[in-house]
């Protein structure tokens, strides 16, 4: 399966001081709210080819996500587990690595290979020792790499001034109803990755009918062609489904060839924020 390197690098030297591959394609488990449901979609996923799962403590399922990865055949180390610090949990340093102890506990794993600071804190004195706690995070060795998510441009230049480590990952809002141009380049210029959450703007898009038509006729669907997009735009994305169908559908999207449409998708940019959008705050 085709991957990308999440890097984290010192911010003095740009030096590499950590670097983790992972596929370009992930399932994202937001909104798996009745019991089991999490787990079965998490299995089920893993058996299709999935090799990335993104959680949140704010998701309430890092228990099953665990299990599912725990009871499943393949080797922990070919699957990549994304968990956040919740927003409320991001108040200061002692509270950070407490909660990645608890994330760790819940998800019954003895690291997590990327950790993101789930949206910008919102007390903005209390980010550079959220972040110091992040670095130290990575420096024991309890999370593999260290990102963030929902950060916008400002957060990104603040955050330059006060970090050792630069975050591997800033994962966002992106498809092509959201294109992000700047945001995304400041994220490759820090030397990160963009993680495209919301591929499908929630799933309000995955009818949407402009791209149905685009499609018509190219042997691929309009949530395939949405997803395409993110990875051809250098982004790992992170489609969320329950159902199995579904999921092979998503995850097939990887072979789609969208060069005949491209264009014509390029144009769909309406910045269509489907929910928060914590990028535009303070
Ligand atoms: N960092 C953040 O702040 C943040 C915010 C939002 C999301 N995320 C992450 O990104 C992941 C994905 O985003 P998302 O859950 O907001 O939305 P999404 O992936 O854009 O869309 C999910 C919705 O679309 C439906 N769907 C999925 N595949 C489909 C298909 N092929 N055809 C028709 N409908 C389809 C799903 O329903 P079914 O399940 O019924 O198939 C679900 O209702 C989340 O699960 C989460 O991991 C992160």
């Amino acid at each position: 399966m085709a991957e990308l390197r999440a890097v984290n690098h010192d911010a003095k030297t740009n030096k590499e001081i950590s670097g983790i591959d992972m596929p370009v394609i992930g399932l994202g488990v937001w909104m798996m709210n009745q019991p089991g449901e999490c787990l079965q979609a998490v299995t089920d996923a893993i058996s299709i080819g999935y090799r990335l799962i993104d959680t949140a403590r704010a998701y309430g399922n890092e228990k099953e996500v665990g299990q599912a990865v725990r009871d499943s055949s393949v080797p922990r180390d070919e699957i990549t587990v994304v968990t956040k610090l919740r927003r409320v949990h991001a108040v200061g340093y002692e509270s950070t690595i407490e909660n990645c102890r608890l994330s760790l506990e819940l998800l019954g794993l003895e690291y997590i290979d990327l950790y993101l600071v789930h949206a910008p804190p919102e007390d903005p004195t209390a980010r550079e020792p959220v972040w110091r706690a992040m670095e130290d995070l990575l420096s024991e060795g309890m999370v593999r790499s260290i990102g963030v998510s929902n950060y916008g441009l400002h957060h990104l230049e603040h955050l330059k001034r006060y970090a050792r480590v630069l975050p591997s990952v800033n994962q966002v809002e992106l498809n092509p109803w959201i294109q992000r141009r700047e945001l995304h380049q400041a994220t490759r210029d820090i030397g990160a990755l963009t993680m495209a959450y919301s591929p499908l703007a929630r799933g309000q898009k995955a009818q949407d009918r402009q791209l149905e038509s685009m499609c018509e006729g190219l042997g691929f669907t309009a949530p395939q062609a949405a997803i395409k997009w993110c990875i051809d735009n250098g982004a790992i994305v992170i489609p969320k489904s329950s159902h199995p169908g579904r999921q092979l559908e998503n995850f097939q999207s990887m072979d789609v060839d969208l060069s005949r449409i491209i264009d014509e998708m390029n144009k769909l940019d309406s910045n269509h924020v489907s929910g928060w959008d914590p990028t535009v705050e303070p």
